[in-house]
């Protein structure tokens, strides 16, 4: 039998944490003949919630659950953490300015990354949800020296599901047949989706859908404000799909991309496409054996560099910024 994987979930009694802990529990994180361990870290207010929410996953009785731990004590939650979903997070409240979110994230991303590197296992791969995600999951690796950088990665998968699904319902395509479609720069507005390397049943997408109007006034909007539209029609912000995502975003880390086709990943910059290194920005990546590589070479037209180039000057600017405040 195997030994379970730790894993940790900040903002466990959160929305998505709801949406979020049971997919984990049922296998569909790591595979499902992989036992798992939940350590769910809540601040002190959120942990009874947690504990609601771990006697419905005991409720649930799932064969590869092997434990639940709940605690506000990062040191707790981190131990011996193999995967760990950064959730939880400041968000911008009314009148906030940019400078006091990103100072109430440092103060919960740099606690938590030094528990990360004080006592997270050799293998932890670590996922940023919680917005500012590039930036957040910046601090966080600043403050984990000894884990190497590239194990700190930012969520642009919902980014990613949601493009795929606005190209399919514009073609008429299956998502199935949709490939190589990437996702470039900051988690935020500034997002770029890139349709000229994605392929539809084969083909080369931008030449299938040719109309450049569409792209730059429909789809990109569409896609870049997609979490806005959920909250204006629901309520709510996106839950069930951004813990969907953050499944798939492991899930194909760990597990590997299909041959032919690659996902998007807010990763550490290694200077690839012009993009400033140690930055954590989304790029096109295939992942193998548990690791990944930025995708290389790939032309970047005139209309591609102008919309990378305005999302990573912002990922600059809120690097700048946490550094002013000297999070980073
Ligand atoms: P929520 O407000 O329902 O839950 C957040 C939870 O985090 C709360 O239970 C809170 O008590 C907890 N929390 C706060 N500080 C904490 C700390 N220091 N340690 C542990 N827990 C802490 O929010 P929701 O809807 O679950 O969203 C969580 C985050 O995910 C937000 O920042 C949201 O903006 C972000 N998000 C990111 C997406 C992406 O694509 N990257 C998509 C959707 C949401």
């Amino acid at each position: 039998t195997r030994t379970p994987v730790n894993v940790t979930v900040t903002g466990a009694a959160g929305q998505i944490g709801y949406a979020l802990l049971f997919r984990i529990a049922s296998g569909h994180l790591l595979g499902s003949d992989v036992p798992v361990k939940l350590r769910l870290l809540e601040i002190p207010q959120g942990l009874k919630a947690a504990e609601g929410t771990a006697m419905e996953l005991d409720d649930c009785a799932f064969p590869l659950l092997r434990g639940i731990e709940i605690t506000d004590d990062p040191d707790v939650a981190f131990d011996g953490a193999n995967v760990a979903l950064l959730v939880g997070a400041r968000p911008r409240t009314k009148g906030m300015e940019r400078g006091d979110l990103l100072a109430a994230n440092g103060g919960i991303f740099k606690p938590q990354g030094k528990a990360i590197n004080d006592h997270a296992a050799d293998d932890i791969k670590v996922l940023v949800v919680g917005n500012p995600a590039n930036t957040n999951a910046l601090i966080a690796r600043s403050a984990a020296p000894d884990v190497p950088a590239e194990r700190f990665t930012a969520m642009t998968r919902l980014d990613h599901n949601r493009a795929i699904s606005q190209l399919a319902a514009k073609t008429g395509a299956a998502v199935s047949d949709i490939k190589r479609l990437t996702i470039w720069g900051n988690h935020s507005a500034t997002q770029y989706p890139d349709i000229f390397h994605a392929e539809i049943a084969g083909k080369n997408a931008a030449e299938t859908v040719n109309d450049e109007t569409w792209l730059a006034d429909t789809f990109i909007p569409t896609v870049a404000k997609r979490g806005a539209a959920i909250i204006e029609a629901r309520g709510a912000s996106s839950a069930a799909s951004a813990a969907n995502a953050a499944i798939d975003h492991v899930y194909t880390w760990v597990n590997g991309t299909a041959e032919g086709d690659w996902t998007s990943m807010g990763v550490v910059s290694d200077g690839s496409y012009g993009v400033a290194e140690g930055l954590i920005s989304s790029f096109p990546v295939t992942t193998k054996g548990g690791a990944y590589e930025i995708v290389q070479g790939l032309e970047i037209n005139d209309f591609s560099r102008t919309r990378i180039d305005a999302s990573v000057k912002e990922l600059a600017d809120e690097r700048d910024a946490v550094r002013e405040l000297g999070l980073i």
